[in-house]
């Protein structure tokens, strides 16, 4: 066993775990953040995605030892990342948001990792082109939608987030 300290939604976690658990499931499974999906753990589907430091990285592709001292940020933790509105009970991020406004989902499994994903762009770039915005969403699959909706949303929360919305 090794002893695991990390930031998770913006608050301290400390746990023993074994040198060979991946990422995902210590936050599905003793840390209880279901909302981080597990589609393919071979790093393909994209339905795992977190943030790392800020970064998207696929939580199926780390072991959890390497969240070692760092920040992670599941869909969970989203609203804290939302500006001067996560304050406010109940409050979603504008990326949340705007996937409910533009029907960014279908079955919702891929929904989270795409959230993710889309964050960590418009946290890098404030207007994205529609090529930036599927380039981002590359390791992202979806067998619902057909991509055009989430495409959308993200367009719709890069519009929301320089407008002082978040
Ligand atoms: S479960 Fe991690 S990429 Fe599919
Ligand atoms: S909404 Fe079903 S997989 Fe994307």
């Amino acid at each position: 066993m090794h002893r695991l300290a990390f930031e998770l939604n913006g608050q301290p976690v400390q746990l023993n775990t074994e040198a060979a658990v991946l990422l995902v499931d210590l936050l599905r499974g003793p840390l209880r953040m279901t909302g981080t999906h597990q589609g393919c753990d071979t790093a393909q589907c994209g339905a795992c995605t977190v943030l790392l430091d800020g970064q998207s990285v696929k939580a199926c592709s780390m072991l959890a030892l390497q969240a070692q001292g760092r920040r992670v940020t599941t869909v969970e933790g989203l609203p804290g990342l939302g500006g001067a509105r996560s304050n406010v009970a109940g409050a979603l991020h504008p990326v949340q948001e705007a996937f409910i406004a533009c029907h960014g989902l279908q079955c919702g499994f891929c929904t989270p990792g795409m959230m993710m994903s889309a964050t960590c762009l418009l946290q890098q770039v404030q207007q994205p082109s529609d090529a930036q915005i599927e380039a981002a969403l590359e390791g992202n699959l979806c067998r619902c939608t057909g991509y055009v909706n989430i495409v959308a949303a993200v367009r719709q929360a890069a519009g929301a987030m320089a407008g002082g919305v978040r």
